[in-house]
């Protein structure tokens, strides 16, 4: 059995306000990716105005994904980004199912469904985020919430193609709040996020697919959390727009 490659990433939101920053903050960000950082994947999922700046700052130590893409190709769709011209800027991985994207956006688990598919029929790579509110995790309702995001939101999606979607749990209790998950809490959910993924695919693709935690990752949280079996890396809000913490996150141990 292969192991899984560790995958760190950070997720801008609505940040940095400036193209300076932006390009500030990815190269010190790529600067404390070294020869002795742990063998990982990294990402910074930023902006689309951003996205060119910070890959020409960022260079080869860590990759530059969007924060989402619009589900349609082409046409009439005032204010939307396809796939297409994400690929033609060499853009390899965008963020579907971010809570903020399901509750103050809107999207639903069939437009989620939409841009996975049409990410991965663009070759590219998609991230797709799932967890329960907190009225959901307090009637213990984690699991079934990740079956149906999970279940929905990769209808279609065959088992080869699995190998291009990594899947990050994002309990909404923890994004943004302080209140990381214990690493006992995400293990086990992410333990039932596996099963999930076994049920549907096979074993072998579920033991082959990244689940990375979000919510409130930090320097002080990231060590035990990768040390849990089943968490195979972080996604990083507000610790990702400060380099050295964001470096600290990558160079966990
Ligand atoms: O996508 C990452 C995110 O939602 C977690 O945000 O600020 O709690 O690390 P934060």
């Amino acid at each position: 059995l292969e192991a899984r490659k560790p995958f760190i990433s950070g997720n801008w939101k609505l940040n940095p306000q400036t193209k300076e920053e932006a390009v500030k903050l990815a190269a010190d960000i790529s600067a404390t990716v070294t020869d002795d950082s742990p063998d990982s994947d990294v990402a910074l999922f930023v902006p689309y105005v951003f996205i060119e700046a910070a890959m020409a700052s960022a260079g080869d130590s860590l990759m530059i994904g969007a924060e989402g893409v619009c589900p349609e190709i082409k046409g009439a769709f005032t204010g939307a980004v396809s796939t297409a011209m994400l690929d033609s800027v060499g853009v390899k991985w965008a963020l579907a199912g971010h809570s903020e994207r399901r509750v103050i956006f809107g999207e639903s688990d069939e437009y989620i469904n939409g841009q996975c598919l049409k990410l991965i029929e663009q070759g590219m790579n998609v991230m797709l985020c799932i967890g329960e509110s907190e009225s959901e995790y307090n009637q213990d309702l984690a699991g079934a919430v990740c079956a149906v995001q999970l279940k929905k939101g990769l209808a279609g999606i065959s088992k080869e193609d699995m190998s291009r979607v990594a899947i990050a749990y994002e309990p909404v209790w923890a994004i943004g709040t302080g209140k990381v998950a214990t690493p006992e809490i995400a293990q086990s959910v992410h333990a039932t996020c596996r099963s999930i993924l076994a049920d549907m695919y096979d074993q072998e693709t579920a033991d082959a697919t990244r689940i990375l935690y979000g919510g409130s990752v930090t320097p002080e949280s990231v060590d035990d959390l990768m040390k849990q079996e089943d968490i195979d890396g972080a996604l990083v809000g507000g610790a990702s727009l400060d380099a050295e913490k964001f470096g600290r996150i990558i160079n966990f141990q």
